[in-house]
C-alpha cells in the first residue's frame, strides 16, 4: 500500500524477528509504515526478517530490551520475551528481566515520545484457571514460585506497570492477553505444542502426547492474531485492555494430534508421557470483549491455518 507522508507511523516493534512479530512487520509494512525491528535474536532469528534485507522502510536494531533504547518512533508493540517453556525456562532470571526491566524500558521511552505502546500479554497471567472460558475480569491462578512463574509473573508485572503508567503519567496503553498462536515461523524447536505434532509427524517420529491427551487447548491463526493486535492498537484511546485475542474453539491435545497425523500424511503413532508440572487443563478465551470493542474474531479454521504451517516446516526440515 502506498501512503501519504503525513499518514506513515515509524513504528517499533520488539521481538520483530520472532514468530509473531515478524508477521506483523509484515503487516505494518503492507499498510505503508515504517518499521525499526529490535530484536536481541534469542529465539528469534534473521531468517524470519530476511525477506525484508533491503526494504526501504524496514530498519533492524540488535538491541536487549533490558537496556534502554532511544529512538524516536510514533507507536510502539512491546514483543520482546521468549514465549514458549522450553526457552523462557532456559535462563529464567533473564525472562522476567525481559519482561519487568523491558517493560520499564519501553514505558519510559513511550512516555518521553508521548506515542501509544502496546503489550503483547498472555492467557498465561490466568495460571491454571478455576473459571472456563476465561474472560478479562478473571484474576487467575498463577503460581508464583514454580518453574514458569518468570514468565507468568514477569507478565503479570508487565501489564501492572502499563496500566500504572498509564494513571499516573496519562500514558496511552494497550494491553493483549494472546493465547496459544500457530502458523509458519514458530520456531520448529520450542516445544509447543503445534510445532512439537508437526515436526514429529513429518520426521516419521511418535507424536508425543501429554497426559491422557484430555487436556485442551484452543489454536488461533497468525494472521488472525496479527489483525487483532493491529485492530487494538487503532482503537479509541480509552479501549485500554486487557482485551483477549485467541480462538475460543477448543480441541483437545488428542485431537490436534489425529488431525496433524492425517494432513502429515504420517502413519506415527502416539506416545503418551507424563504432565510437565503447572500444565493447565483447559485454556479457552472469552473473545466478547474483543468481538464488541474491536469488532475481531479469528476467521481461520485449524485444518486451513495447519496446511501453511505444515508446508513451511517441510520446507525447514529440508533445509
Ligand atoms: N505465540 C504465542 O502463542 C503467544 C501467546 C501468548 C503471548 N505471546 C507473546 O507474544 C510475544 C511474541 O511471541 P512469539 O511467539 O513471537 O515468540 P518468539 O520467541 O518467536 O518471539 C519473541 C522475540 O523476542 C526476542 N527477545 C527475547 N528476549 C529479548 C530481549 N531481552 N531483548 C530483545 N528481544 C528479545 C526473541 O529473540 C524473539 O525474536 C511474546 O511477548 C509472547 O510472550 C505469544
Amino acid at each position: 500500500m502506498t501512503r501519504l507522508y503525513e499518514s506513515r507511523k515509524r513504528i517499533l516493534v520488539t521481538g520483530g524477528a520472532g514468530f509473531l512479530g515478524s508477521h506483523l512487520t509484515d503487516r505494518l509494512l503492507t499498510e505503508g509504515h515504517e518499521i525499526v525491528c529490535v530484536d536481541n535474536l534469542f529465539t528469534g532469528t534473521k531468517r524470519n526478517i530476511e525477506h525484508l534485507r533491503n526494504h526501504q522502510r524496514f530498519e533492524f536494531l540488535r538491541h536487549d530490551v533490558t537496556f534502554p533504547l532511544f529512538v524516536e518512533v510514533d507507536e510502539i508493540y512491546n514483543l520482546a520475551c521468549p514465549a514458549s517453556p522450553i526457552h523462557y525456562q532456559h535462563d529464567p532470571v533473564q525472562t522476567t528481566k525481559t519482561s519487568v526491566h523491558g517493560a520499564i524500558n519501553m514505558l519510559g521511552l513511550a512516555k518521553r515520545l508521548r506515542c501509544k505502546i502496546l503489550q503483547a500479554s498472555t492467557s498465561e497471567v490466568y495460571g491454571d484457571p478455576e473459571v472456563h472460558p476465561q474472560r478479562e475480569d478473571y484474576w487467575g491462578r498463577v503460581n508464583p514460585i514454580g518453574i514458569r512463574s518468570c514468565y507468568d509473573e514477569g507478565k503479570r508485572c508487565a501489564e501492572t506497570l502499563f496500566f500504572d503508567y498509564h494513571r499516573q503519567h496519562g500514558l496511552k496503553i494497550k494491553v493483549a492477553r494472546i493465547f496459544n498462536t500457530y502458523g509458519p515461523r514458530m520456531h520448529p524447536a520450542d516445544g509447543r505444542v503445534v510445532s512439537n505434532f508437526i515436526v514429529q509427524a513429518l520426521k516419521g517420529d511418535s507424536i508425543t502426547v501429554y497426559g491422557d491427551g484430555s487436556q485442551t487447548r484452543s489454536f488461533c491463526y497468525v494472521d488472525d492474531l496479527v489483525d487483532g493486535v493491529v485492530r487494538l492498537m487503532d482503537s479509541p484511546d480509552d479501549v485500554t485492555g486487557p482485551v483477549n485475542l485467541g480462538n475460543p474453539v477448543e480441541f483437545t491435545i488428542a485431537d490436534l494430534a489425529n488431525k496433524i497425523a492425517k494432513l502429515t500424511g504420517s502413519a506415527a503413532a502416539l506416545r503418551s508421557m507424563p504432565l510437565p508440572i503447572d500444565d493447565p487443563k483447559q485454556r479457552r478465551p472469552d473473545i466478547g470483549l474483543a468481538q464488541k470493542m474491536l469488532g475481531w474474531q479469528p476467521k481461520t479454521m485449524l485444518d486451513d491455518g495447519l496446511l501453511p504451517t505444515i508446508k513451511y516446516f517441510r520446507d525447514v526440515i529440508r533445509g
